[in-house]
């Protein structure tokens, strides 16, 4: 399997099918999904994760929400399909994809005249849409990423933190599609992968699709990467967002911030992968971003085995916040710019 048949959300017949990350790399399995609650659990369960890949099972639970509704009356039908919205948005607060995708499919159903039956169509066609354009626009990431890396004369090393590859988003990746584009671009020789405590995505996932693309990977835990770059292994950092404040504070996984830090004390530039969809204009700073905090258990379980004692107290949340100044420039579909230019592309 190469990266270009990683599709982690696909429309089948009348049902969507989801890869089970939770279940990679010891399996390969999916899920069909052909109603709205069963959306909402894997949201929320992580079977699908990734701020753009969210973004597009929303969509597609929105459409299989709306076919739920038993009125044909246009007015009862807006305000059942609110309730599916409401229902979807309490999955996971951070990324901003959720809010994006469902808020767009609420406008389309607003925008289409007509029957309930055509607003249904409407909604699947749109969670199509967003799909394929999700596609096209991690492609566009990828080939501005290579643009914006270091012009050095040997090959680049990059680092990325979690899985922002195919599997995070419609497919290729934001922050793993610069990866895939440099590759192909002969312009890098290895990725080093973050581990990414606690849920292990750079680990378990990132590397995954490494392998299935033949780019050399070495994965090493979190608490290395200073290390490597005082070695002077890694030439650049890139990752991905979950969301983007207008002044360019970027979320992403738990231990982006560290990273960005290391990564300033090293002189290694540090870039930002995300769609356009992923930057929340509507909030000036990151300190407004709702960092999402999950079960302690991610972090004293593995398996049935649990590593720390009983009696303690955990932390955990799910994201952090890197500030826009520890941001050497931010890689969107429409180009890569310097954190304070990022307002530019406000529709
Ligand atoms: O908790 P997750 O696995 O959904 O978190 C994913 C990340 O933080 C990714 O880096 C981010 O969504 C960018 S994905 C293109």
């Amino acid at each position: 399997m190469s990266f270009s048949e990683i599709y982690p959300v696909i429309w089948e017949g009348d049902r969507a099918i989801l890869i089970d990350q939770t279940r990679l790399p010891a399996e390969y399995t999916t899920v069909a999904i052909a109603d709205s609650d069963t959306m909402a659990k894997a949201i929320k369960t992580m079977i699908v994760r990734g701020a753009p890949a969210i973004g597009v099972a929303a969509a597609y639970g929105m459409y299989l929400g709306a076919r739920e509704i038993q009125s044909g009356d246009r007015a009862t039908f807006l305000v059942e399909l609110e309730e599916v919205a409401q229902k979807l948005r309490q999955t996971r607060p951070t990324a901003v994809n959720l809010f994006w995708a469902i808020a767009r499919q609420l406008q389309t159903a607003q925008a289409t005249s007509g029957s309930v039956e055509e607003i249904k169509a409407a909604l699947l066609e749109t969670a199509q849409a967003i799909q394929t354009e999700d596609l096209q626009t991690c492609k566009d990431i990828g080939d501005n990423g290579l643009k914006a890396l270091p012009k050095t004369p040997q090959k680049l090393t990059l680092l990325t933190h979690c899985n922002a590859g195919a599997l995070a988003t419609a497919g290729y990746g934001t922050a793993l599609g610069v990866v895939r584009s440099a590759w192909q671009g002969d312009r890098l020789t290895r990725v080093y992968a973050d581990e990414t405590r606690p849920r292990l995505q750079g680990g378990k996932l990132t590397s995954w699709e490494c392998v299935q693309e033949g780019i050399p990977v070495t994965v090493i835990t979190d608490n290395m990467a200073a290390h490597c770059m005082k070695q002077g292994l890694i030439h650049a950092v890139v990752v991905g967002a979950d969301r983007i404040a207008a002044n360019g504070d970027a979320a992403n996984k738990i231990g982006t911030y560290g990273l960005a830090v290391i990564a300033k004390a090293h002189n290694v530039p540090f870039f930002v992968a995300a769609p356009l969809s992923t930057v929340d204009f509507k909030l000036e700073t990151g300190t407004e971003i709702p960092i999402e905090e999950r079960d302690a258990k991610e972090i004293y379980q593995v398996g049935e085995t649990r590593l720390c004692p009983d009696g303690v107290d955990f932390y955990n949340p799910a994201f952090d916040v890197t500030p826009a100044t520890l941001i050497e420039a931010i890689i969107t579909e429409k180009g890569a710019v310097k954190p304070e230019e990022l307002k530019k592309f406000q529709a």
